[in-house]
């Protein structure tokens, strides 16, 4: 394809276009950072996807009257355009089959709200459906019926042939759901609604009868889009915790701004959760207020997949200058005429209030009347920068009445346009002003200088919440938990690993699902996870994935045949991987002459772990007992434990992922050995409980495991538990033995 796509509007311009012709942005720009921009074939993976299927109907009988090639041409014409909402919402086209397009979302690539994008998709295109019936009905007398199904969950997905795409049930199912459907609807499964609902209007259906399920399947169809903000702030509140430095030291900055009457670039930064949102709510709500003096805050949202170029600065002028969306467009010309020119007055400069309101009204879709001097077909970069004088000017205006806050949210979802624009006013800008933006560290991936040359400017690293002020934002979501729970309180706090936002929902579940046990990890903590990983560079990505099969920490050694077979420069990876801040290195290592490292956050660890596909996961942990085995040496009595979780692991993987009998007959045995000499190893040192865990999970390896060493094993559990003092569970151990004992005697003396 010879044309280029505009990273900010996604209109089509000419190949060698430098700037949009559409909106003016820079066409010169990299990429979005993360997968796209690897040549390889993404590799197999286990994966949460979002799959949808749209399916034409309907127009066979007026097609016979047509000759084929028209109704061809008109089908697949339609199922592009279809197709082009996928894409708009960040997913792929997989395939089209027929009259029927398959899409999906979270796969090659996931983004934390997959599920909800597949769905806006899905009303797109019954928006884009009827928009095409409109045409074809006058051309052709053709209209088409369109259903929309919809199912999230987890799939494999890889290459199939020479081509990538995602397998599963719950692509079969979202097929199943289309084809129930209703014509003109967008019918989900359970998981897209639970990931979505906070953001989508739903009707329940009844549970629907599907092609190969026994139950009936709980569905909904989708109804439209809700406005209402994310549910972070839907919540009931908790109190603040922690953070008294970084609010005071905003709330000072904006006293600074105020007093010296200078622009002032404030920059939030913090992962997914972290709190930088709450942050800045704690700091509008104690400058906002009616009294002569406090600042005017105006505030500005970046969405992943705006398709609105500058959508901040939109939503600042709307908010200013009071435009709603029901306006009629000559009511909000007028509007925005009218208050562009009182701040232009006010500057002194009333002759160029026509023409900022000209500019400005490009980024809100308004149309000026004729004879309004518009900007006119100029080249694009001096529109650019016209747009951009425009913009100061309206500000700087603000700024003359009152101090302004700037609160911009989510900036490192900020198209290429917008984040000059904020460099800009932060640097031209007269007048007392302060710039808050929130961002993501990608943000400085994206942008490595990112507010550079910037006189004034200040950048507050959120950090996760300490280790006490996570308990004590726990036991706040979950009151009466120390009493009832007991250790529920610090599990779900370390796990949360000091992010707010995770901690909040991993209590949500186990309040929905009336649990106590901590491990289940939410889906919209998964999704920002995986959206986290997938953001990386494909060997820093895939080198994590390794890594999380060694475990939490691990060993730089056992990484060198993956990064062998995936040609990652090893040392060079990790180091990047350090200064992402997704691991770090162990001051000391457990085995002597390695280097080891930690994941940071363990969840990462969970989310990576769960990705590589069993078998290949299989095929790793023994390597990786290998390394450990060759390298403890003489030590081996310290590391057997772990060696023989790695075996165990493997054979459980292995048995899940079909793998050959013989070979999996071959694991168990060494798994078996590994476990039982561990247990000793582990009572040797009196630690008895370890030794019982261990003496428990080499019984449990298999269900036919042979009556001597099931004795033997038992035997020495029963020892253990004596030793704990856990009289019970040795007599219980010594029964089960006794019984096995009996029915292999009887079963001897049947045979
Ligand atoms: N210091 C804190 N004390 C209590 N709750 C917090 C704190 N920081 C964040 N939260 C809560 O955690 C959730 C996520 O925070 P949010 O500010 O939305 O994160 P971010 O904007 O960094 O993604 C919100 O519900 C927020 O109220
Ligand atoms: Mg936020």
């Amino acid at each position: 394809m010879n044309s280029k796509r505009c990273p900010a509007c996604s209109a089509t311009n000419p190949e060698r276009a430098r700037f949009c012709m559409e909106c003016g942005a820079d066409l010169g720009v990299a990429p979005a950072p993360g997968r796209a921009r690897d040549a390889e074939p993404p590799p197999e993976e286990r994966r949460h996807a979002t799959v949808l299927f749209a399916d034409l109907s309907g127009y066979t009988s007026a097609a016979e009257r047509m000759d084929h090639e028209t109704v061809k041409a008109l089908v697949d014409r339609t199922l592009r355009r279809l197709g082009e909402e996928v894409e708009r919402f960040g997913g792929t086209i997989d395939k089209f089959i027929g009259d029927n397009v398959m899409g999906v979302f979270g796969a090659p690539v996931a983004h934390e709200d997959d599920p909800e994008r597949a769905v806006r998709a899905g009303l797109g295109m019954q928006e884009a459906m009827a928009e095409v019936n409109r045409e074809s009905e006058e051309r052709n007398s053709v209209s088409f019926l369109l259903r929309v199904g919809i199912n999230s969950g987890e799939v494999m997905a890889g290459a199939v042939g020479d081509r990538y795409t995602v397998m599963g049930d719950v692509v079969n199912v979202a097929a199943r759901l289309q084809g129930a459907g209703r014509p003109g609807s967008v019918t989900v499964g359970g998981g897209t609604y639970r990931a979505s609902r906070d953001r989508i209007a739903y009707e329940r259906l009844e549970p629907l009868e599907l092609k190969g399920k026994v139950e009936p399947v709980p569905a909904w169809e989708a109804t439209g889009t809700l406005e209402a903000p994310r549910s972070g702030s839907l919540r009931s509140e908790t109190p603040l915790i922690g953070r008294t430095d970084e609010a005071a030291l905003l709330a000072s900055l904006v006293d600074r701004a105020q007093d010296e009457g200078r622009p002032h670039l404030v920059t939030v930064l913090g992962q997914a959760g972290v709190g930088k949102s709450r942050l800045m709510r704690e700091l509008l709500d104690s400058v906002e207020g009616p009294e002569a003096g406090a600042p005017t805050v105006r505030r500005g949202q970046c969405l992943p997949y705006a398709g609105v170029s500058y959508i901040a600065l939109v939503e600042v002028l709307r908010e200013e200058f009071e435009l709603h969306g029901a306006d009629s467009p000559g009511a909000a010309w007028d509007r925005l005429l009218e208050g562009v020119g009182a701040l232009m007055d006010e500057l002194g400069q009333p002759e160029a209030a026509e023409r900022t309101a000209a500019l400005l009204a490009m980024t809100l879709g308004i149309e000026p009347p004729g004879g309004v001097a518009g900007p006119g077909a100029e080249d694009p970069q001096r529109m650019r920068e016209a747009l951009f004088s425009a913009a100061r000017a309206v500000i700087e205006g603000i700024c003359l009445r009152r101090p302004l806050v700037l609160a911009l949210e989510d900036v490192h979802w900020a198209d290429e346009g917008m984040l000059d624009l904020i460099e800009h006013l932060a640097r031209l800008v007269q007048g007392p002003l302060v710039i808050v933006c929130l961002a993501r560290e990608e943000l400085l991936e994206r942008r490595p200088g990112w507010a550079g040359g910037i006189e004034d400017s200040t950048t507050i690293s959120l950090e996760p919440l300490s280790a006490d002020e996570t308990r004590e934002l726990v036991a706040a979501l979950m009151p009466g938990a120390e009493n009832g729970g007991g250790a529920v309180v610090p599990q779900v706090a370390e796990r949360s690993g000091g992010n707010p936002l995770f901690a909040e929902e991993m209590v949500n579940r186990l309040i929905e699902e009336g649990t106590t046990e901590a491990a289940a990890l939410p889906s919209t903590v998964q999704a920002l996870l995986a959206a986290r990983l997938d953001s990386l560079a494909r060997t820093e990505r895939r080198l994590l994935l390794h890594s999380a099969v060694v475990g939490q920490t691990f060993w730089e050694g056992s990484l060198v045949p993956a990064a062998e077979e995936e040609g990652i420069d090893l040392g060079d990876t990790l180091a990047k991987l350090e200064q992402k801040d997704l691991v770090v290195t162990s001051p000391r290592s457990r085995i002597a002459g390695e280097r080891e490292y930690s994941f940071k956050h363990i969840l990462i660890r969970d989310v990576a772990y769960g990705m590589l596909p069993k078998a290949v996961r299989c095929r790793k942990h023994v390597e990786v007992g290998e390394f450990i085995r060759d390298r403890a040496g003489e030590q081996i009595d310290a590391f057997v434990g772990l060696v023989a979780e790695h075996y165990s692991r493997a054979v459980s993987l292995g048995a899940e992922s079909g793998l050959d009998p013989d070979v999996l007959g071959e694991l168990r045995a060494e798994a078996l050995e590994l476990l039982d000499s561990a247990g000793d190893a582990a009572a040797a040192l009196y630690s008895n409980g370890e030794a019982f865990e261990r003496y428990q999970a080499a019984l449990e390896l298999t269900d036919d495991l042979d009556p001597g060493s099931r004795a033997r094993i038992g035997e020495k559990q029963g020892d253990v538990a004596l030793r704990m003092g856990r009289v019970d569970a040795a007599v219980a151990v010594w029964e089960r033995c006794l019984e096995h004992h009996r029915t292999s005697e009887d079963l001897a003396r049947v045979a």
